[in-house]
């Protein structure tokens, strides 16, 4: 985690100042713990990277295999006993290590999709500014290039493994932490660029753009999104379309581009091994207050 980050994130149960405890540093932190002095919570820094998560030990609860890896990677006596008592806390679940890890593989063999190309040619229409943001980031591709042209950027993503990807993108200006979307971790901090791409069926819609409105007064949301709603007892509530995205979208106050005001078909190529791919047609608005 660089230092920088500390100016700008807070604790999701309580929303005030973290402050640092460095147990190994080099060029940014590699391992600490990011302290909240509010509600006395801690948040683990491992391998670079900071997990702030309102219960690290229910996080972990879906993710067991991977408590075991990040006991393994904490370097330090401290961070060791942190995790070994977050897991003694933990509720065996449904592991999700697994399956993380597989998506982030399929994300990195995906890199060449078109859709990133078409992703990165509508984000050169956006003015250079000093904040932007991604939800749901995965191996952070996209926050990698917001960053060419913003002053500071985060990744924010839930999955450990895609963002463990991310952070050996070795820009200075460029963060990422493993959080919920719809976490308060930076309080009221205004952003100039929000980008979401493909996570409508994994975080509940409506919430998503209530909470990104908030965090937008004057600037862009960059959403996109195939619609595949259709995933049995792990849907969202609410599923969106063509039109009821931008219907909320204007309900909240954003103007759309007029350049995508109508739905789109952008091609999106998963190549989920070598013997199978998955093609979405994806549509994408450019929104702006
Ligand atoms: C379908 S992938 C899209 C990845 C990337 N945006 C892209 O289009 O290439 C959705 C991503 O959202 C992340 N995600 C799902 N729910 C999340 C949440 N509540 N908070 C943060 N990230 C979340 C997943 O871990 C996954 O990396
Ligand atoms: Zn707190």
């Amino acid at each position: 985690m660089h230092e920088f980050s500390l100016g700008f994130l807070r604790c999701v149960r309580c929303t005030s100042k973290l402050w640092v405890d460095i147990f190994c540093q080099d060029s940014e932190i590699t391992e600490g713990m990011l302290e909240c002095k509010g509600c006395g919570l801690n948040f683990p820094i491992i391998d670079a990277v900071p997990i702030i998560w309102d219960d690290f030990s229910k996080y972990l609860s879906s993710r067991i295999t991977l408590g075991g890896k990040l006991f393994r990677l904490a370097s330090t006596g401290r961070m060791k006993k942190f995790v070994k008592d977050s897991l003694s806390k933990s509720v065996r679940g449904d592991d999700q290590t697994a399956l993380e890890k597989r998506w982030s593989e399929i994300y990195q063999r995906s890199k060449n999709s078109k859709f990133y190309v078409m992703i990165k040619s509508k984000l050169r229409q956006i003015p250079p500014s000093e904040l932007a943001v991604e939800y749901g980031c995965s191996i952070g591709l996209m926050s990698d290039f917001l960053a060419r042209h913003n002053k500071t950027v985060f990744g924010i993503d839930k999955s450990y493994s895609a963002i463990q990807i991310a952070k050996k993108l070795p820009k200075k200006n460029l963060d990422f932490v493993v959080a919920d979307s719809l976490s308060p971790l930076f309080g009221d901090q205004k952003f100039n660029v929000v980008l979401a791409l493909n996570v409508l069926e994994l975080i509940e819609p409506l919430d998503l753009l209530e909470h990104v409105s908030k965090q937008i007064s004057k600037g862009y949301l960059v959403i996109s999104d195939p619609y595949d709603f259709d995933r049995g007892k792990n849907s969202v509530k609410k599923s969106f379309d063509e039109k009821s995205l931008r219907k909320n979208l204007y309900d909240l106050g954003f103007s759309i581009s007029n350049k995508t005001q109508k739905p789109s078909y952008i091609p999106w190529t998963l190549n989920l091994n070598s013997r199978c791919t998955l093609n979405y047609k994806v549509d994408l608005v450019v929104a702006k207050k």
